[in-house]
């Protein structure tokens, strides 16, 4: 598996499990089936609501001796609702008892995006903090002390654009060493990737076979699916491999890093073995050529007017 290099002393697999939505009871299988696979990488959230579930098949797989702490890649993500400079350990200590960790390996800013206390989801305005009142640089803050406790060796941003990174490298003692943001051929993002590697800043795509999945609400009858494209179905059977290998491959060929959410023991070994994949340079050109600017996570979800929160604010776009 390929690394990327994120300092002197730490490297992450260029492909990992996404657990957004992978459901209690399929979790503890599809994490544990990973790992016995080959996967070294998984992708956690707080806010997922699996995360004891995953706890327990880490243990497991470690107590068999099928691998070591060491041998892993955890990341973890804060909740908007824990965004005061206080709330971030707690937020960190209850994500590794459920874990049954010691330390993350990167603790990410799920999105620069406040919540008051409690709240998982905003039914109204009153449920959001403005960036004044929690300010980006203040959860940082929290985030960097937890870097000091030993609680995550890492940590990074998530959902920033390059304005809101710029403004955070004005203050950060400690710099993020990932973005991780929605990538795939509708939404290439090139100059945030750009920017982001200029900065020594890896970032890892979300998202990157559509998220079928999602949730209804962000679903819309004309969004385009990435495994219709003609060029990814012709490129998919150049090579004899699947839509989905197509995607992952390419996104580890731009030197991204990238984590498929499956459950499915099959598509699981099928999106592992993506990463072994090389795609030559006539191909990379072509799907370069597919970006639509789409957004399959639209950031709806996060507009409050009377906070200071609109799409406009929230991509810098
Ligand atoms: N930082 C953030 O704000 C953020 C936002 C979104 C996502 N994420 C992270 O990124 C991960 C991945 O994104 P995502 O879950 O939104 O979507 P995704 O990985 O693009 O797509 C997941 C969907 O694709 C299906 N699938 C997986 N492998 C397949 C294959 N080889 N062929 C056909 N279908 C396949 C899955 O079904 P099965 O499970 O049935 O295989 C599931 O329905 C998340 O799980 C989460 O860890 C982070």
């Amino acid at each position: 598996m390929k690394t990327i290099s994120l300092n002197d002393h730490d490297a992450i697999p260029a492909l990992g499990l996404g657990t957004w939505k992978s459901a209690e009871g399929d979790v503890y299988k599809a994490v544990k089936a990973a790992i016995e696979i080959g996967y070294r990488h998984i992708d956690c959230a707080a806010i997922y609501g699996n995360e004891a579930e995953i706890g327990h098949a880490l243990q497991d797989v470690m107590a068999a001796g099928i691998v070591t702490r060491e041998e892993l890649w955890i990341t973890s993500k804060l909740w908007n609702n824990a965004h005061q400079k206080e709330q971030v350990r707690p937020a960190l200590e209850k994500t590794l008892r459920d874990l049954r960790l010691d330390y993350l390996d990167l603790y990410l800013m799920h999105w620069p995006v406040a919540l008051a206390a409690g709240v998982a989801f905003p039914a109204s305005s009153d449920d959001f903090l403005s960036l004044h009142e929690a300010p980006l640089p203040e959860t940082w803050e929290g985030l960097e002390a937890c870097v000091d406790l030993g609680l995550t060796k890492n940590i990074g941003v998530s959902n920033f654009s390059i304005g809101k990174i710029e403004a955070l490298l004005q203050t950060a003692r400690i710099r993020p060493v990932m973005n991780q943001v929605e990538l795939h051929p509708y939404l290439q993002q090139k100059n945030l990737v750009e920017y982001c590697h200029s900065q020594g800043i890896q970032v890892t795509g979300y998202s990157p076979l559509g998220s079928n999945d999602r949730p209804e609400r962000l679903k819309k009858a004309d969004d385009p699916v990435l495994a219709d494209h003609p060029t990814i179905l012709e490129i998919a059977e150049k090579y004899g491999i699947s839509w989905a290998q197509v995607l992952l491959t390419w996104a580890i060929n731009r030197d991204t890093i990238v984590i498929p959410k499956s459950v499915n023991p099959e598509r699981l070994r099928q999106n592992f073995e993506a990463a072994a994949i090389d795609l030559d340079a006539d191909d990379m050109a072509r799907i370069g050529e597919l970006d639509l600017h789409f957004r399959f996570i639209n950031g709806a979800t996060w507009v409050s007017e009377e906070k200071g929160y609109t799409l406009a604010t929230l991509w810098d776009e």
